[in-house]
């Protein structure tokens, strides 16, 4: 049995403000903050909060990390630092996650970070555009290093007098790779073997009710292609973008493209077979009363689909149901073989279901959606929000963050209301929204991902909002339900990966490959972040200051 919007709402009806109360049953969830911990907001922290006045950075296209007043930064790693004696840290972070090592010190621990893909330009010195026929000279060490960069992280950090500086060689410190062996979580063999070589593609991701990281692998078909079947359940692979699989490792698309779990502590990881197979951006958790648990998560790719596990054991992301949206009609349809006729008809067994979800999404009446990103619950609604980031194949250019509300508040509900909560577009001052993230007072800060080669171009539709940024639309006051740009991104760049310190003090950001549009290593679009080495490196910064402590509650009323 899970919490209902009935039992909730009587719970806000009982408070004395009947403000911002988030209920326990929250605490804990995938969500990228903790809820308000103290139940009841009081009447001076609600007025402050009201009176709280955000100035706008403008739309920019200058190539820094432009931030509105009182906020600051300070760069945490970078790509190619060194994390211990042995490795260095990736290339392109996306994702973090930070999980403190004593959860009564929210200024020492582990922070998680994606490496989603590589730029080989910069990481393997392999440019394609140098050759007449690149493939001749692509060879295996270029590719040994472009594995390498992708995975993801595991950094000790550690806060001291403001500053967040990495614990260089804590045995915590560690690399996961498109090297590393993962075992698969599934009784039954994936395209004849139990484990996978690497992890890649490592896009957004989530945390466990248990505190252990979710990394999400999302355009796996970049690296090894895809095995497309036609009418006749006939098999071509696509060929891949990178061209790993094609010129020196054959490793199957089928071992990729899944949730993956990694246990901070010691580095182990899984890949979760249950969830199905897709360009999975993101998967964000919530665990009910009795402990079984619910998976969100969404596959970024046009025309594809929302999907949630629900498990029939406590803690378990491998026994349960796999359902996908019908948003049209408020629907969650159960990927079960076992029970789906139709699904009997096209594929041998459920294993063969959960590697082509998105074939038995279709052939269940799953909505199309235009590439559903980032998910995170409201903790003070218990609503799911979704970014729709754009789809040019249906003339949607800005995207939209879409809102899930599960019937009775359930969220092992199968049926739902799906509508629109914010639309992209000039109107509304942002365009294709992607990372999401809730503050501890229930603001809601997202980023954008405009296509580094289609920003600042007077001939494309995403001239008026410059270069990529990270907005917040606050819950309260004045401003109530606007979308605030409190940051602009260095050129060519995307942030990514918002996740708020325990303390709420900090939000770790990404930023994600600056100078992207670079064709000529010696002729850099972005400098940022001016290390002195005259190239761009992505790196992951800490923001801080008044602003986000305001906005979370945490400028104390003593003094
Ligand atoms: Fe890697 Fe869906 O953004
Ligand atoms: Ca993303
Ligand atoms: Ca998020
Ligand atoms: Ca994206």
């Amino acid at each position: 049995m899970s919490y209902s919007r009935r039992q909730f709402i009587s719970f806000l009806g009982k408070a004395s403000l009947g403000a911002a109360i988030v209920p326990p049953f929250l605490l804990g969830c995938g969500n990228s903050s903790k809820p308000i911990t103290n139940g009841n907001l009081s009447e001076e922290h609600l007025e402050r909060l009201k009176k709280l006045i955000l100035e706008a950075v403008p739309a920019s296209d200058k190539d820094d990390l432009v931030l509105a007043n009182g906020l600051d930064y300070h760069t945490i790693i970078k790509w190619g630092d060194s994390i211990s004696d042995n490795d260095t840290f990736g290339f392109n972070n996306d994702f973090t996650c930070f999980i403190p090592l004593d959860e009564n010190n929210p200024k020492d621990g582990l922070l998680w970070v994606n490496h989603e893909y590589v730029n080989p330009i910069y990481v393997s010195d392999f440019n394609q555009y140098d050759f007449e026929e690149p493939r001749k000279h692509h060879t295996k060490a270029h590719v040994d290093k472009e594995m390498y960069n992708v995975g993801g992280s595991i950094v000790r950090i550690k806060e001291e007098n403001g500053v967040w500086k990495v614990v260089k060689n804590d045995p915590h410190n560690r690399r996961i790779t498109a090297k590393t062996e993962i075992k698969f979580n599934w009784d039954l063999p994936v395209k004849g073997s139990s484990t996978a070589i690497g992890t890649l593609a490592n896009c957004s991701g989530g945390i466990t009710p248990w505190n252990t990281f979710l990394t999400c692998e999302e355009n796996y078909d970049d690296c090894y292609g895809e095995n497309v079947y036609d009418e006749n359940n006939v098999a071509t692979r696509v060929p891949s973008k990178y061209n790993w699989w094609e010129d020196h490792y054959d490793y199957p698309p089928e071992h990729y493209g899944w949730v993956v779990e990694v246990n901070p502590k010691d580095g182990t990881a899984q890949k979760h077979i249950a969830l199905g197979r897709f360009a999975h951006e993101c998967c964000t958790i919530y665990r009910l009363k009795d402990e079984r648990v619910v998976a969100y998560t969404g596959d970024d790719s046009n025309n594809e689909h929302l999907y949630k596990f629900v498990s029939s054991k406590p803690n378990s992301l491998k026994e349960g149901t796999l359902y996908v949206a019908d948003t049209v009609n408020g629907k969650w349809l159960a990927i079960d073989w076992e029970n789906q006729p139709v699904l009997q008809a096209r594929f041998k067994d459920q294993t063969e279901v959960l590697i082509r979800a998105r074939a038995a999404a279709k052939i269940l009446g799953a909505t199309e959606l235009n590439r559903p990103e980032d998910i995170e619950i409201d903790p003070i609604t218990g609503n799911i929000f979704v970014s729709l980031t754009n789809n040019k194949t249906k003339g949607d250019f800005h995207g939209s963050i879409l809102k899930i509300e599960e019937f009775n508040g359930d969220f092992d509900a199968l049926t739902f209301k799906a509508s629109t909560y914010k639309a992209g577009g000039e109107e509304n001052g942002f365009s294709c929204p992607d990372n999401l993230a809730f503050d501890q007072s229930g603001n809601l800060w997202f980023t954008s991902d405009m296509s580094g080669y289609a920003m600042n171009r007077a001939d494309k539709p995403y001239f008026p909002f410059k270069n990529n940024s990270l907005f917040v639309i606050p819950r309260y006051g004045n401003d109530a339900g606007k979308v605030v740009r409190v940051a602009s991104a260095p050129r060519d760049a995307e942030l990514t990966g918002p996740w708020f310190s325990p303390d709420g003090k900090t939000l770790f950001l990404s930023v994600q490959h600056p100078g992207e549009q670079t064709k000529d290593k010696n002729n850099p679009t972005s400098l940022w972040p001016f290390d002195g080495d005259n190239i761009p490196k992505p790196a992951v910064v800490a923001i801080t200051g008044d602003l986000i402590q305001k906005m979370n509650l945490l400028n104390k009323l003593e003094a």
